[in-house]
Formats: structure tokens, C-alpha cells, sequence
């Protein structure tokens, strides 16, 4: 049976393939930033995860105004990226796994999420700074998932509904007949606004309080309504939407391995998280 070992949260702002780029990970700037994911890959590196079901937002690359659909599943058995004029490099095709795909469309349909299945998608930088971050050389990325949620053109899910479709894509993984280690990665956030007046909002407060929240009690997060996240989270920090479904989908016992939280990436709270899934409670593993 295919099991989720554990969830991985982290911001994904763009100018992080610029600094990846030019290699700019000691730089004063970004190494409080790059010094959160070594033991990210290290975690990695001994979990061997077979394959990455990711949880991003599409920014108008693959989607756009004229038809937004709220839940979209990719289902190709590759995913191009393509310049969305943000100067950063194109990245090379990433692998899908089809089969794993349709099945997680199948499911999730049962349970009534009524998504866009998406037998060719575009990945924008939300897909790609991720996985370039976590697997820093191309040929060691396992396949992916990418699954896009709407958070550009309102109305966008609520984080109630974006916590119960992680805990459907929970199901749907576990329901899977191949013996598969599944990690879930949900990007976006933490606080940011990029318009409007409130432009360069910030809320460390809140931040903090979801980084908590989102270990032990991702209901109390679940239980915002979206206008009240976007007032305190601003805008664009809506995207915690995609830390709620990553969390959902950890249905076992959850626990922190790794957390990091810095201000300003450009105009965003960087927080990074990792939490193991096991699969019993610890109490029966003993
Ligand atoms: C920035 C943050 C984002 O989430 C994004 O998608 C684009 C830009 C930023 O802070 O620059
Ligand atoms: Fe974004």
C-alpha cells in the first residue's frame, strides 16, 4: 500500500531562483533562508521518498482569468515549466507517475471534490523553486503530482475545504495498491501582500501562531474564513490554503521534525517546515 511519510510546507517566492541561480546561499541575505533546508534534504536523503504529490498555486502560468478551476490534478506523465517573465531560469521537464494520478482523481471524485483533471499542466516557480530547493540535482527528484489550487481569481476554496481536500488526497494515497513512500509538499505563504495599499504587509504574529497551529491543531487554522486570513495573512498570503491541504493529508502520527521562520524574503515571511507521518500512533509502535 502506498503510505504518506510525512509533509513538507516552504515558502516559494521567485527571486529564489535568481539567488539559486547565482549562487547566493551564504550571502548575508539568503543563508538565514537556505540554512532551513539541509535538514530537509537530509530527511530526504535517508526517507527516499518515491514520489512528490506537490500542493501549489498556479500564478496565471498554466491558468489563467478566462477558466480557473479551483482543484486541478495534473495527470501527464511529464510537466514543462515555462518563463513567466519573473527572469528566472526555465527549468527542465519533471516526471509524473499516471497511474497514481488517475487514481488520486478517482478517489478524490468519489469523495466528492469535483477537480479538473489536467492531462497536460504547466508548472510555474510555486512547483518549481520547491523541488529545486529540496532536490538540488534534477536526475534525483522523484516523480510528481503537481495539484494546483486556486488562490488568484476569488472566489478561492476556503481553508476548511482546502484541509478536508488534503485529508481527501490522504485517502486516496492510502487506497493505493502499490507498496509507495509519498511525501506531500504544500507551498506559498507565509504572510505576504504584493498590491494594493496594504503592499509589503508582513504579520509575525500570525505567522507564528500558524506555525504551531499547523502541528497540533490545523483545525483551529481550518476554522478561518478566507477574508479573515487574507486580512491577517494579507493577499497573497492566502496561499496558507496549501499548508492546510499538506496537512490534511498527514492522517497518521504527526510530528516536527524541523522548522524555520525569517523575514523578508523580498516581500514574504519565509516559513519552512517538515513533519514525519508515521503510520501508527507512537504509543502502539512501542
Ligand atoms: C513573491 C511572493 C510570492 O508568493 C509570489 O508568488 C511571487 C512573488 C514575492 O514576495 O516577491
Ligand atoms: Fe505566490
Amino acid at each position: 500500500m502506498a503510505r504518506v511519510i510525512g509533509g513538507i510546507a516552504t515558502t516559494h517566492v521567485p527571486s529564489i531562483g535568481n539567488a539559486l541561480e547565482k549562487g547566493l546561499q551564504s550571502d548575508p541575505y539568503w543563508k538565514p533562508f537556505f540554512d532551513a533546508f539541509p535538514p530537509l534534504r537530509r530527511w530526504l536523503d535517508l526517507t527516499k521518498p518515491d514520489v512528490a504529490i506537490v500542493l501549489y498555486n498556479d500564478h496565471g502560468l498554466n491558468f489563467f482569468l478566462d477558466a480557473m478551476p479551483t482543484f486541478a490534478v495534473g495527470a501527464a506523465a511529464e510537466y514543462r515549466n515555462e518563463d513567466e517573465g519573473w527572469g528566472i531560469p526555465t527549468s527542465p521537464p519533471f516526471s509524473g507517475d499516471p497511474s497514481l494520478s488517475w487514481h488520486l482523481i478517482d478517489s478524490l471524485m468519489r469523495d466528492e471534490f469535483d477537480i479538473c483533471s489536467c492531462q497536460e499542466m504547466l508548472v510555474d516557480h510555486a512547483f518549481t523553486i520547491p523541488m529545486q530547493l529540496l532536490w538540488p540535482e534534477h536526475a534525483a527528484m522523484p516523480r510528481t503530482i503537481p495539484i494546483s489550487i486556486n488562490t488568484v481569481q476569488h472566489p478561492i476554496p476556503t481553508p476548511s475545504r482546502c484541509y478536508r481536500f488534503g485529508q481527501a488526497i490522504g485517502r486516496a494515497i492510502a487506497s493505493y495498491p502499490e507498496d509507495l513512500r509519498v511525501v506531500v509538499i504544500g507551498t506559498g505563504g507565509l504572510s505576504h501582500q504584493l498590491d494594493g495599499t496594504r503592499a509589503g504587509f508582513i504579520n509575525t504574529s500570525f505567522d507564528r501562531m500558524c506555525l504551531e497551529k499547523i502541528v497540533e491543531a490545523p483545525e483551529d487554522l481550518a476554522s478561518y474564513s478566507t477574508i479573515d486570513l487574507i486580512r491577517e495573512a494579507g493577499a497573497q498570503g492566502a496561499e496558507l490554503i496549501m499548508w492546510l491541504a499538506m496537512r490534511g493529508a498527514l492522517t497518521g502520527t504527526v510530528r516536527e521534525l524541523h522548522t524555520t521562520y525569517h523575514v523578508p524574503i523580498s516581500n514574504t515571511a519565509a516559513g519552512v517546515l517538515l513533519l514525519e507521518n508515521a503510520a501508527q500512533p507512537v504509543a502502539a509502535v512501542r
